[in-house]
């Protein structure tokens, strides 16, 4: 059976993600679709709801973006937001007025009757407004449901079409009951039964792989890393063997890592795995390169060269995996091409393999969303939950110039940091957290011997975003075990130092 759907037309708006989320949050599934996606594709989709996103343009303005206005008579609730509600009152009759200024930020609202408030119980709330046009004259058989000092319709609706207009954000917190309104349009207006989790989505979207891909041929390259894992497990269970994955070990990686890799998909997923083993080759080529970039230049040309000498071997393939998660793809308001962030993916798309299409069965997810999908298809949580980790790995962890001991060295270091960080239960708490071998060496003493080693610098940040992070807080206690066990334990590290600089100024990594 199809599981329900809501609509949300995208039109440009910068919460759109946001909305999609809420919707799922509620336990319906959501599809972010242009604005002028076609009414024939949009009745295909029998959604049972839909909503028109906020936008940067004005409904008065010469080509503001229009969906066909047959949406509105499909008999399918619509709720409108910002952008949306406005153009709905344009496309019913309505009518927008300029406001002297822009209101803008948290807004004291006043909530009077409808199914949309219903079970609020603050009737004098806030909610986070964005707009300078407001609705002056609702359309005929429309009545206004809430109001702020600046804009006399701050919601309206005609709940006899289903239809429902609101001109602040319900999907950002600062609109403390907007998660209640969204759940009341879903469950109360569009009547939705609220069916969806991640473990139906994946069998629902392991069926639509299978059927796509039929009995072609499909490759993925795996880093390890959450997306491109979750990824090829759905592929594999779509299509099995008809999958090949190839992971370009090239011996940055963390401890152990690459073996883990190995580990889960060949022993826990029986996946056709090409590990191609090429830390000597990696090494070479980084011999004597200390400027980071160099090193990130290198690191993703040789990646891109293993992956394509790898691909030659297995041939003409039908499909590419790709990874791609939602906030990867940043669809423009008008509905154009989507463009691929490269900057995280070593080497960016590999153009240079011959395939006849991409398959993305990750590109409507969320990265929390991608990790329930993980656990939901049985993938280990050390996996599922790993820690953002470089494209060019512990390269750049390695200050100056790489060597076989210096990166024994750190892998040795990091591990340990890992471990104690495990142990005291703090591994959701810090966003990223890893070791650094600095190249400065320093005086020591151990016992009665003088030593000229190196110094480890432990790095941990908290953050929402990675764009900024502050300095964790790691209780001493954990920091001084770490700290002992690593000059204990790995040889030739006399000193261990943490690093208490936020991004900005400093970054997370340290190259
Ligand atoms: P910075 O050091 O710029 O890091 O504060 C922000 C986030 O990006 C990761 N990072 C990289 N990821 N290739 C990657 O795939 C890179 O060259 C790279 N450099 C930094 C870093 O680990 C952090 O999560």
């Amino acid at each position: 059976m199809k599981h329900e759907l809501v609509l949300v037309l995208d039109f440009g708006g910068q919460y759109n993600q946001l909305i999609a989320r809420r919707v799922r949050e509620c336990h319906v599934y959501c599809e972010v679709k242009p604005y002028n996606t076609p009414i024939e594709e949009i009745r295909a989709m029998q959604p049972k709801g839909i909503i028109f996103t906020g936008g940067p343009s004005s409904v008065t303005e010469e080509g503001a973006p229009m969906c066909d206005p047959a949406v509105l008579s499909m008999g399918v609730p619509v709720l409108g937001i910002c952008y949306g509600c406005q153009l709905m009152s344009k496309l019913l009759g309505g009518s927008v007025a300029q406001a002297d200024k822009r209101e803008y930020g948290k807004t004291g609202i006043t909530l009077g009757e409808s199914a949309l408030f219903a079970g609020i119980a603050d009737r004098a709330s806030t909610c986070w407004m964005s707009h300078t046009y407001y609705i002056d004259h609702v359309p005929a058989g429309f009545v206004v449901t809430a109001h702020t000092v600046s804009c006399p319709t701050a919601a309206m609706e005609d709940a006899s079409r289903g239809l429902y207009g609101v001109q602040f954000h319900p999907e950002v917190v600062h609109t403390p009951f907007g998660t209640q309104l969204l759940h009341n349009f879903l469950y109360d207006v569009c009547g939705v039964a609220g069916d969806w989790e991640m473990s139906r989505f994946a069998e629902e979207s392991i069926a639509a792989l299978r059927e796509k891909i039929g009995d072609k041929k499909v490759l993925c390259g795996l880093s390890g890393g959450v997306d491109s894992s979750v990824a090829a497990v759905m592929i594999h269970k779509a299509v099995g063997k008809q999958l090949t994955c190839i992971f370009v070990d090239h011996g940055l990686l963390r401890k152990h890592e690459g073996d883990e890799v190995e580990e889960i998909f060949t022993r826990q997923f029986d996946i056709n795995l090409v590990r191609v083993n090429c830390a000597d080759r990696f090494l070479g080529r980084l011999a004597g390169v200390s400027d980071p970039e160099t090193k990130r230049k290198i690191i993703g040309e040789e990646f891109i060269r293993v992956f394509e000498e790898e691909a030659k071997k297995i041939g003409t393939v039908d499909f590419l995996v790709q990874g791609t998660i939602y906030p990867d793809v940043i669809e423009s308001g008008a509905g154009d091409a989507a463009v691929i962030k490269s900057h995280h993916n070593v080497g960016g798309l590999p153009d240079y393999v011959d395939f006849k299409e991409i398959v993305e069965p990750l590109r409507s997810l969320f990265k929390d969303e991608v990790r329930s999908l993980g656990l939901a298809l049985g993938i280990p949580e050390s996996l599922v939950w790993r820690q953002p980790f470089p494209g060019p790995g512990l390269a750049v962890r390695v200050i100056g110039d790489i060597t076989a001991e210096k990166l024994a060295i750190l892998k040795d270091a990091d591990a340990i940091f890992r471990e104690e960080i495990r142990n005291a239960g703090l591994m959701r708490d810090i966003g990223q957290y890893f070791a650094v071998l600095t190249d400065m060496r320093s005086v020591g003493v151990m016992g009665d011997e003088r030593t000229y080693d190196y110094t480890i610098a432990l790095r941990g940040v908290t953050t929402t975003d990675f764009m900024t992070a502050d300095w964790a807080r790691i209780p001493y206690d954990v920091l001084e075990k770490v700290s002992s066990r690593i000059v204990g334990e790995v040889g030739h590290v006399n000193r261990v130092v943490y690093d208490i600089t936020s991004k900005p100024p400093a970054t997370i990594e340290w190259e």
